[in-house]
């Protein structure tokens, strides 16, 4: 290992030598995989949704294939239309210029073909292998080495199954079947070799991103959905989510063995929340027990589908180990829902739910919360603190986890793109995945043993809190999102009145989770979104974050024909919620929109 540094460290020198490689392989100077250094930064892109029979200037209300209509150029903001050849184009463009140069590594969380929408062009397999392998040649024609003959990557790119990546969607039956098979031959670049054999066989797999450092576990929810009708969520040993919790909970296991982390991500996220139950019950029960048990591991959580930019905070107190154990009584599923037609409306309701959620989560005393918990406060309030301390799980809120959900590539409202930074202090000269690539990797383990359910081993006492929960190398410290304004694009170029018009896309900064003075958040650990979620749950909003000190009159007149005796009160619009949600449809709403919104409780 030392020795493979060595070489490292002369190959990344401007030194004119040619440096011998471990593998007898020459590398030459200025060779891009080996002078590639971590820059703490990494892609998350999901929901691309290329359509070929997308046409500019048609109907959004025939899925954007016929009529005449306001379709644009590069897609129809706002609309329930797929993506056109050119959004994917420009976007794929886009990447290449700013973002290449600059990420370690990209996460893609699927559904990257076509909705069934249209009647009248119905989906096949044969198109859905088309618009996945599109994608495929678009990650490899901007990630490849440019002077490597065989084509290998720059850097890893971990891909996922998405619910319309599959025939019929959300159906996907246990494997090996036809999709995993057909994604294994296309990821044949992502997959390591080692583990295809297990991708065939259920569709997930991990990437060692940072050798011996961190992996991207991608997770196959198509076995977790609650809308996959062809299997049986996660209790019963003969499911393919029973098996793909025994996996994860073997390899969290060995990286925590090997002192690696990891990052999670899936299609699917664990939404539950209100009426909605993304995942079966006994899957999303195991998924937080193992975050709870893996809490020293599991860097975070990324998820696409929803195509709302939010976050949800896993809480470990609704863990019910009875329910995890049980393998033969029914669950009850509260509601099936088809995530098909996810209104604007139920994905409205969704977030007051969660909203509703995080009211009721334990409030910090009040002086603890604005002193930004000094130490010296006075008795009372130190009694109050611990209190509140024990309440969330210690000072590092162990007692939630977070899962952060993307919004779209697919304009349901602007096209977005999310780029994360991570703390990579003291990992500035680690070995980078290209590097790495032809070193014999470890086997991946998969659990033989028929054993009974096993609840996973805690970290060990004396383990620090991970990454997760308190700001270290590989914590997530903030991510960048990026969304692209067609409103204005397609208003910009000088058609006049011609969608078919070509336009180059531009993505702009929407906000920044660092940076930015709403959200105000010094990292993305777990109590930094606990504060965050508390904010934006406040009913009646601390100074800092009431909307200009305006007063909420439509709240008022509500709360006069529901709530009594609050009537007189002066409220004031809460600028966390308002942000929280204006960002949630990526500022697509306009203000009278999202006050309409912002007043359902
Ligand atoms: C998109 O790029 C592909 C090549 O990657 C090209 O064949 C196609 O014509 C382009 N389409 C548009 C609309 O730009
Ligand atoms: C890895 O091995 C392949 C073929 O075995 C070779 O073409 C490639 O250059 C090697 N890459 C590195 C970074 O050593
Ligand atoms: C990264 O983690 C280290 C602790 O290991 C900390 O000192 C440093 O400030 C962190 N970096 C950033 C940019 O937050
Ligand atoms: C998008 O552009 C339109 C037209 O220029 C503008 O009115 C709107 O405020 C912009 N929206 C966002 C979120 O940038």
């Amino acid at each position: 290992m030392r020795f493979l540094l060595c070489l490292l460290a002369a190959a990344v020198a401007a030194s004119p030598v040619t440096v011998q490689q471990p593998f007898g392989e020459q590398v030459e100077k200025g060779d891009e995989a080996a002078s590639r250094r971590l820059h703490g930064r990494f892609l998350h892109i999901t929901d691309v949704h290329l359509d070929r029979f997308y046409q500019p200037g048609s109907s959004p209300s025939k899925a954007c294939h016929r009529g005449k209509g306001k379709a644009g150029y590069l897609g129809a903001a706002g609309s329930d239309c797929d993506s056109p050849y050119a959004l994917v184009n420009e976007t794929f463009d886009w990447i290449e210029k700013n973002l290449k140069d600059q990420i370690d590594f990209v996460v893609w969380t699927g559904d990257s073909a076509r909705h069934d929408n249209d009647e009248r062009i119905p989906r096949t397999e044969s198109q859905i292998e088309e618009f996945n392998q599109v994608l495929v040649d678009k990650f490899v024609e901007v990630f490849r080495a440019r002077n490597d003959p065989t084509g290998n990557l720059l850097i890893p790119i971990v891909p996922t199954i998405g619910n319309n990546d599959v025939m019929p969607h959300n159906i996907f039956t246990k494997g090996p079947n036809v999709w995993t098979k057909k994604f294994a031959k296309m990821w044949k670049k992502f997959i390591p070799e080692e583990q295809r054999h297990t991708f065939v066989e259920g569709g997930w797999f991990w990437s060692e991103v940072i050798p011996d450092k961190l992996a991207v576990v991608s997770l196959n929810t198509m076995y977790f959905f609650d809308s996959n009708h062809a299997v049986d969520g996660c209790k019963a040993k003969s499911e393919p989510g029973y098996q793909h919790m025994e996996w994860l909970r073997v390899q969290l296991q060995l990286m925590r063995e090997r002192g690696m982390k990891a990052i999670l991500m899936g299609h699917v996220p664990p939404a539950r929340s209100g009426d909605k139950r993304s995942w079966d019950e006994s899957c999303w029960q195991k998924y937080a027990l193992w975050l709870r048990q893996y809490r020293d591991v599991v860097v975070g959580s990324l998820y696409g589908h929803m195509n709302i930019d939010h976050f949800i905070l896993q809480d470990m107190h609704d863990i019910t180990i009875a329910d995890v154990m049980d393998e033969t009584s029914g669950l009850q599923d509260p509601s099936h829902d088809d995530d098909n037609d996810l209104t604007a409306q139920s994905r409205t309701s969704y977030l007051a739910s969660l909203r509703d959620d995080w009211s009721r989560m334990p409030s910090p005393p009040p002086p603890i919360l604005e002193d930004g918990w000094a130490e010296n406060s006075p008795i009372d309030a130190q009694d109050k603190k611990k209190k509140f301390m024990k309440q969330i799980g210690g000072p590092w809120a162990e007692r939630y986890a977070v899962s952060l959900v993307s919004p779209s590539v697919v304009p349901n409202y602007y096209p977005t793109l999310r780029v994360f930074e991570y703390n990579i202090t003291g990992l500035e000269d680690s070995l980078t995945w290209a590097l790495a690539r032809n070193r014999s990797q470890p086997d991946a383990v998969v659990s033989k043993k028929k054993n009974k359910f096993k609840i996973p081993e805690p970290p060990s006492p004396a383990a620090p809190p991970g990454p997760a929960y308190s700001n270290q190398p590989l914590t997530l410290l903030g991510y960048t999102q990026y969304y692209a304004n067609l409103t204005r694009l397609e208003a910009d170029k000088s058609k006049p009145d011609n969608p078919r018009k070509p336009v180059p896309i531009e993505f702009e900064v929407e906000y920044h989770t660092r940076g930015d003075d709403i959200y105000r958040m010094k990292d993305l650990t777990v109590r930094s979104f606990f504060k965050l979620a508390t904010r934006i749950a406040k009913k009646e909003p601390d100074k800092a974050d009431r909307l200009d000190g305006s007063i909420d009159t439509t709240k008022k007149k509500k709360k006069k024909k529901k709530k009594k005796g609050k009537s007189g009160k002066t409220h004031y619009k809460n600028k966390v919620w308002h942000a929280f949600l204006n960002r949630a449809f990526v500022g697509f709403l306009d203000d009278d929109d999202l006050d309409e919104i912002a007043s359902i409780d």
